[in-house]
């Protein structure tokens, strides 16, 4: 699967990826589903949403009075901040209103506030919104935007991927909801994870399995096209040119996926009908590293077995916190309490031609690590001619005590 990753962020500039509206429709519905009420009453900041470009303003704005509205506030972020005026042009809806100023319009930011029908025409929606220059240029960072936060209930947006994590930082000092888009890497951060893990964020309901496409301006459509390996960076669907990102959704509101328990076979079961040929007849082998079975497929977690499991990413989306428990992740700084029990220090790492790579052992601790040699991968060897290879990150699960099965 494909990763847009952030030294591809500076490329081609993927801070300008724009999140699709079937995309934010999906997901949002699935919180309504769950809580109707769930943005009643409630201040909503897109803190880094153009209306001009982005769905999130127009989502909101439209389903305003549907979702119970108080306040919706939309900010966006100057050009010359971003490095970008290049290719920025105001638009017809900016430079037809009485409070354009050329100036300014490069150097700050805007707010556009919807509360209520301000055209008197019985409904309110996107033609209500009532829009300024900001003292700064928007910067999330700002104070000004940071007050916007403080007085707000429930943030939502995609931010720009290269400030991801100070941008989660950034909610949680000020304790407020949120549903934001991230890429699906970050889940296992070490700024990251351990909120995961002590249930204080989530994944929303978009599935990991799939990358997400989003919008973008022509300019870095031309810049994908030239510089990214066809179809893995984007996609082309009816002469439009979508970025491709391995993103995902991360919340702290509830949603009803979250609770519902995998359905899942013993480790019997698995071992006679797993669809996967790595168990089927074969079984969970243990770590070199930890002391955990790996479980490659979330579908192939036996529901039986009452020790740690270490499972991909992806089972993140899958997680019930009423089945599993989370106990870290093999990232550096997020399994204290499932420690690793071996360094691989006096390793060297070998290619399958017999080539060294030059990369000491060093580089796989802290991995989940098997005793093997598959003769596909890169493996690491100690002068004893063991052999271990490491597998991408795994989470630490265990059967909660209690829990539903
Ligand atoms: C990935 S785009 C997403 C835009 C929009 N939220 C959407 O999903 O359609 C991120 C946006 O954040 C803006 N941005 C970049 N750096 C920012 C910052 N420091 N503060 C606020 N906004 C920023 C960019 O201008 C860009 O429009």
């Amino acid at each position: 699967m494909s990763n847009i990753d952030l030294h591809a962020a500076k490329r081609t500039k993927n801070d300008e990826f724009y999140t699709q509206y079937e995309d934010i429709q999906k997901e949002i519905n699935a919180y309504l589903e769950y809580n109707p009420d769930v943005f009643r009453g409630k201040t909503i900041l897109l803190p880094c949403d153009d209306p001009e470009w982005s769905n999130f303003t127009k989502f909101f704005a439209q389903n305003f009075e549907r979702f119970g509205l108080k306040k919706l506030i939309s900010t966006s972020y100057a050009c010359e901040s971003k490095g970008d005026c290049d290719t920025y042009c105001p638009t017809l809806f900016e430079t037809a209103s009485p409070k354009y100023d050329k100036n300014k319009t490069k150097t700050h930011g805007k707010i556009f506030t919807l509360t209520h029908d301000t055209n008197k025409n019985g409904v309110i929606n996107i033609e209500d919104l009532e829009w300024t220059y900001l003292k700064g240029d928007g910067d999330f960072r700002s104070d000004e935007i940071k007050k916007l936060r403080d007085d707000a209930d429930i943030i939502i947006t995609n931010p720009p991927f290269s400030l991801f994590r100070e941008f989660l930082a950034w909610i949680m000092e000020a304790h407020k909801k949120f549903i934001i888009i991230g890429n699906k890497n970050s889940a296992g951060c070490k700024e990251v994870f351990p909120l995961i893990k002590d249930n204080k964020m989530w994944i929303g309901t978009m599935p990991m399995g799939f990358d997400i496409l989003f919008n973008v301006p022509e300019h870095v459509a031309t810049e994908l096209i030239k510089t990214a390996k066809s179809g893995s960076k984007y996609r082309i669907i009816d002469n439009i040119v979508y970025a491709r990102a391995s993103g995902c959704w991360f919340t702290n509101l509830d949603h009803g996926r979250r609770h519902r328990p995998l359905q899942l076979m013993t480790m019997e079961e698995n071992i006679k009908y797993s669809k996967h040929k790595e168990i089927r007849g074969q079984g969970y082998q243990k770590y070199d590293n930890y002391d955990a079975v790996d479980v490659p497929y979330s579908d192939a977690i036996p529901s039986d077995y009452d020790g740690i499991m270490g499972v991909p990413i992806t089972f993140l989306d899958k997680y019930c916190p009423e089945q599993f428990e989370i106990l870290g992740s093999t990232q550096r700084g997020c399994h204290d309490g499932v420690p690793d029990t071996r360094k691989y220090n006096d390793y060297w790492e070998m290619k399958q031609s017999g080539e060294r790579t030059g990369s000491s052992g060093n580089k796989t601790n802290e991995n989940a690590n098997l005793l093997r040699n598959d003769g596909k991968n890169n493996y690491f060897i100690n002068s004893d001619g063991r052999c271990v290879q490491s597998l991408y990150t795994r989470i630490f699960i265990r059967k909660k005590k209690g829990g539903v099965q």
